[in-house]
């Protein structure tokens, strides 16, 4: 539905270049005029923005944060730091600075290593999982390639390093259905999102065969906890409470690909996280946006909120993704406090062995060259 290669997004919020002093840090907050921003937070979190900001800058570390990160963690990184899974990779490899605090989970920080591996990629809980990720491995790869020889396979990028390795070539939200186009044969293997390659094979039903775990066979695959959890009954019930009607011109239904298909159809337009914020600012840009609602995270929302004030948005807080939650301020500000006193970082630190590095570079690799 969309174009591909989405760079990260911009907030109009001012990140930290300069010396701030905490009442300035408190300043940028209120200014900010978050609608989910309370007193209480600017105050009870002011003093860890300030040291986390100010030992960013004296390590000059590159701060990544993933759309789904809640607002005080996401305004964290600069402009350019912020976006989706593709922007983010994309930032990660062109990246100079020693250090790399990725706010995200892990297999997105491991996507960082391998294809900037003389850097120090580090993350707040390695413990974070990915409801995708930690249930699909190398071993199921292998099973499906035996099921379909010969035919390619295309990785989805929540998936770790040793999975990727097995892989032709890897995808994210943003581009799956360019990437897609561009593997040969008639049949494509994708793993190991099940909604996501159902609705990969509806978008492209007449150019190719696309094979996943549980269709016509019994391998296993995975779904996300999070997007599973919205239902078409779910989606029309919004649309009648939030009077959003279909095909509305100016009230917006969105969907992330993750979802279940039946969802996707419903959607006035599906996308990455930062394809759907680019068509918000697009029709916000041309005074063509009033009312959204978007069947994702509910952090993306919290984010869009602030960065589109003039739009209402109706957020599902109860969809949150447990594993993204894990970030938060105070690992954070440990992270950077270690750096700071030279402490043992291997309780943040991502490690691969450089055998992994270099099999499961090739298909991310593949990727961003096969990327528009
Ligand atoms: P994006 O690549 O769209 O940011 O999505 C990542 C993800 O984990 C969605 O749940
Ligand atoms: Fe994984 Fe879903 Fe969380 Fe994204 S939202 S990190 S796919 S569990």
């Amino acid at each position: 539905m969309h174009s591909n290669g989405d760079t990260p997004h911009a907030t109009d919020v001012p990140n930290c270049t300069t010396d701030l002093s905490i009442e300035d840090v408190k300043q940028e907050l209120y200014n900010r005029h978050h609608p989910s921003l309370t007193f209480l937070d600017i105050e009870a979190h002011a003093r860890t923005i300030h040291k986390i900001r100010t030992l960013k800058q004296k390590h000059n570390v590159v701060m990544l944060g993933h759309n789904y990160m809640e607002p005080l963690v996401f305004g964290l990184s600069e402009k350019e730091e912020q976006g989706d899974s593709l922007g983010l990779s994309m930032y990660a490899a062109n990246t100079e600075s020693p250090y790399l605090i990725f706010n995200g989970v892990p297999f997105m920080a491991e996507t960082a290593k391998i294809l900037n591996p003389s850097k120090t990629v580090l993350v707040a809980d390695k413990s974070a999982g990915c409801s995708l990720a930690d249930n699909f491995g190398a071993e199921d790869v292998r099973h499906l390639k035996s099921l379909y020889p010969g035919a390619p396979v295309m990785i989805y990028i929540n998936s770790y390093a040793d999975a990727k390795a097995e892989s032709d070539i890897c995808c994210t939200s943003a581009n799956a259905a360019h990437i897609a186009k561009t593997m040969p044969g008639d049949t494509l293997i994708f793993v190991p999102d099940i909604f996501f390659a159902q609705n990969l094979e509806e978008e492209l039903r007449d150019e190719k065969n696309i094979v996943y775990p549980g269709k016509d066979n019994t391998a296993r695959g995975a779904v996300c906890e999070v997007h599973e959890k919205f239902t078409l009954d779910d989606l029309l019930a919004i649309r009648e409470s939030f009077e959003i009607p279909k095909r509305h011109a100016h009230r917006k239904l969105y969907a992330h690909w993750e979802c279940r298909p039946d969802v996707l159809k419903e959607a006035d337009f599906y996308g990455s996280t930062s394809q759907i914020m680019k068509d918000i600012a697009a029709r916000v840009a041309s005074n063509g946006l009033e009312r959204a609602f978007v069947a994702s995270e509910c952090e993306l929302t919290s984010n869009l909120a602030q960065e589109f004030p003039e739009v209402q948005f109706w957020t599902a807080c109860s969809v949150r993704c447990s594993h993204m939650a894990r970030v938060n301020l105070n690992k954070i500000a440990n992270i950077l406090e270690a750096i700071d006193q030279k402490d043992d970082l291997s309780e943040f630190e991502i490690t691969l062995s450089p055998e992994t590095i270099d099999k499961a570079r090739t298909p991310i690799e593949r990727m961003l060259e096969a990327s528009v």
